[in-house]
């Protein structure tokens, strides 16, 4: 059973996202990509990836989106649709797919709704230039990654993989035992088996280097003000819900530091960087 994720957490994680995520490996990912690229997004969620990477590739594309969930799908057309239109880009529904009518071409999007968790290697990789991903990494196990990295050729972007470098300022007494929680919490079987969690960039880097490919990488920091009150508060409230699922005995103790917590925010005290790594995988040829 796959962990599900509402679009209203997507939207409000997409701003930060959109800043974190590196340029740098975006602009490496373009220079190899042939002139109509076809990608294909595992987890796409509500497209977020979309947005922000096929401005970045600038040129025309297709795109193929999968996600287990087919609300968050119908969701990333909806949200493309008002995205594009708001750039002045023409919106077009031929058939299932849709297109954006750019100065750069035509971007096409099609959905695969599909829970990809027991065998990535049946999805169509291969009809694919470039297989992308954004905060799905930390999702899956070691047995999953070796299954897709033995299944691609292509280049491989994975965006957004929590890496555990997290710093809540000012800090708390409590904050490295809450962090431990946390960490066992993200260790959880989230439907592909013991889930990688911080260890998912790291991973990935020997897996791929491993199959031959040449890997990149660059730190993806949220960077949540002091003013990001509903960013810190989901979490505030998502660190704590977890470390007391993995940890129960600790649940007054983690209850006490969500409400300290909490009340910095409401005062306008609390900052946090949530560590996250980027990772571009391109085979050597
Ligand atoms: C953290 S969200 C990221 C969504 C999107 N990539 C983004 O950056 O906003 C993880 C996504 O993976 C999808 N997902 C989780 N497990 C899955 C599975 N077993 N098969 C397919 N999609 C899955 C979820 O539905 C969700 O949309």
């Amino acid at each position: 059973m796959s962990e599900t994720f509402s679009a209203d957490w997507l939207s409000l994680r997409e701003p930060f996202d959109r800043v974190a995520r590196s340029a740098k490996l975006a602009a490496a990912l373009a220079d190899v990509l042939p002139a109509r690229p076809r990608l294909i997004d595992l987890g796409a969620g509500t497209g977020s990836l979309f947005r922000w990477l096929a401005p970045r590739l600038a040129r025309a594309q297709a795109w193929t989106l999968v996600d287990a969930d087919a609300g968050l799908l119908d969701e990333a057309f909806f949200r493309i649709a008002t995205w594009a239109e708001a750039q002045g880009y023409r919106v077009t529904t031929p058939g299932r797919a849709m297109l954006v009518h750019t100065p750069h071409g035509a971007w096409r999007v099609e959905a695969l709704a599909r829970d990809f968790a027991a065998e990535p290697q049946h999805l169509p990789l291969h009809e694919h230039d470039a297989v992308v991903c954004s905060a799905l990494l930390d999702l899956v196990s070691a047995h999953w990654l070796e299954a897709l990295a033995s299944a691609i050729r292509s280049p491989f972007a994975a965006f957004l993989s929590v890496d555990g470098r997290d710093t809540w300022l000012p800090r708390d007494a409590d904050d490295r035992r809450i962090a431990q929680a946390f960490a066992r919490d993200m260790g959880r079987d989230k439907g592909f088996g013991p889930a990688l969690g911080p260890r998912a960039p790291s991973h990935a880097q020997r897996v791929f280097a491993a199959h031959g490919y040449r890997v990149l990488s660059a730190p993806s920091d949220w960077i949540i003000p002091r003013v990001g009150h509903a960013m810190l508060s989901a979490m505030v409230t998502g660190h704590a819900a977890a470390a007391a699922a993995a940890c129960p005995a600790m649940a007054d103790r983690i209850n006490s530091w969500r409400e300290r917590r909490l009340d910095q925010i409401a005062r306008g005290r609390l900052a946090l960087r949530i560590g996250h790594r980027d990772l571009l995988a391109l085979p050597r040829s």
